[in-house]
């Protein structure tokens, strides 16, 4: 393993006693609606490129004022905003080519946007929100904004309030705003609000409501017609279809799992973001408090040195801060049962009695 951490020496590496706050996969296991199909499913040829027609008339039950053509299903809300960038990018043209991150941010954002030939402009979230003062100003020289509320990697929500100006000078403007919701179903302290506007594109996914991540299904949604039209034409040159057995699977999940389901989930993460976060605030520990989705991102001293140490002395996966343009912290993810969390907060502690913060 070399100094030089990357996402992919952590995804997926398990067992031998480690304890891993590191990818953000639900470990909870999917409801069992979304597999019953399994034994009796046989179709495997092309699907439509847009996505099967069945799921994209649920979903458009599921946005006011949609309709299923005004969707795309995705590999996963990864390519919703892949694609949406790159048609973005081409319209935009040379001059105006810069897309706005309040930061901290989701790792793969960056990557995103420079993959898509434009270039990344930032924002210092203020107590893990956004600063409205310094995103109105930054907001100008922009074609998009990538917003994600709940948020990876600082739990944090944004406020109503926050959001309404968002959608009031992005419309002004004539901005785009790619609304990441992958969290929309983790917040603990209100439903969600979902961000409107003809610019808007609304991008989401079964991987963590449903825990279904590695089925890779996801989908945008905009009142931006053009846009959705341009995103499929890409796609038809670039992945397809979206696996159709996954799509299914989705379909079975939005019309068969009860809400309830949603709900007691809720509660479990919930449980989990109380005992982690008491935990490192009672070890000392500067951070956010999360209101949403299952990440928390604490202050540490030598960010890098921890993230190593824990990995290779005490079986500890964590990811550096910097990944998420949070050099001084490190981010947690509490996908994981109590017991665990447990045992990984008393070897942090163990690194903190040995190291100080
Ligand atoms: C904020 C955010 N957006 C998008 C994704 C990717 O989700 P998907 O599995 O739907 O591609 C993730 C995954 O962790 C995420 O945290």
């Amino acid at each position: 393993m070399s100094e030089n951490l990357s996402p992919a020496d952590f995804i997926g590496v398990c067992g031998d006693g480690i304890i891993s706050f590191g990818s953000g996969q639900p470990d909870l296991p999917p409801p069992k609606e979304v597999y019953k199909i399994l034994p009796n499913y046989s179709d495997f040829k092309y699907g439509l490129i847009q996505g099967n027609a069945n799921l994209r008339e649920v979903l458009a039950k599921q946005y006011p004022s949609s309709t299923p053509d005004s969707f795309v299903v995705t590999n996963g809300a990864s390519e919703a905003l892949d694609l949406t960038l790159r048609v973005i990018s081409a319209k935009a043209g040379k001059g105006k080519n810069k897309v706005l991150l309040p930061k901290p941010y989701y790792y793969s954002y960056p990557h995103m946007i420079k993959f898509a030939g434009m270039e990344p402009v930032f924002t210092e979230l203020i107590d893990g929100r956004i600063d409205f003062d310094d995103f109105k100003e930054k907001i100008k020289e922009c074609s998009a904004v990538i917003i994600n509320s709940p948020s990876n990697p600082t739990g944090r929500v944004e406020s109503i309030k926050t959001l309404k100006q968002i959608e009031k000078i992005t419309e002004e403007l004539g901005v785009y705003v790619l609304s990441d919701e992958v969290y929309k179903d983790l917040i603990y302290t209100r439903e969600n609000y979902l961000i409107k506007g003809p610019r808007v594109v609304t991008i989401n996914s079964f991987s963590k409501t449903y825990a279904m991540c590695g089925f890779r299904v996801g989908y945008l949604w905009s009142r931006d017609q053009e846009l959705v039209d341009e995103v499929i034409k890409i796609k038809t040159h670039t992945s397809m279809n979206t696996n159709i057995l996954g799509q299914e699977m989705a379909y079975e999940a939005a019309t068969k799992v009860p809400r309830s389901f949603i709900d007691n989930q809720l509660k479990i993460w919930e449980a989990r973001r109380d005992m982690i976060y008491e935990g490192l605030v009672n070890l000392g520990l500067d951070l956010w408090k999360p209101e949403g989705a299952f990440y928390v991102l604490p202050k540490i001293k030598n960010p890098k040195d921890f993230v190593m140490e824990m990995f290779k002395k005490h079986k500890v996966i964590t990811y550096p801060g910097e990944w998420f343009g949070a050099p001084d912290r490190v981010r947690f993810s509490y996908a994981l049962d109590i017991e665990n969390i447990e045992e990984g907060l008393r070897r942090v502690k163990k690194y903190l009695d040995e190291h100080g913060n």
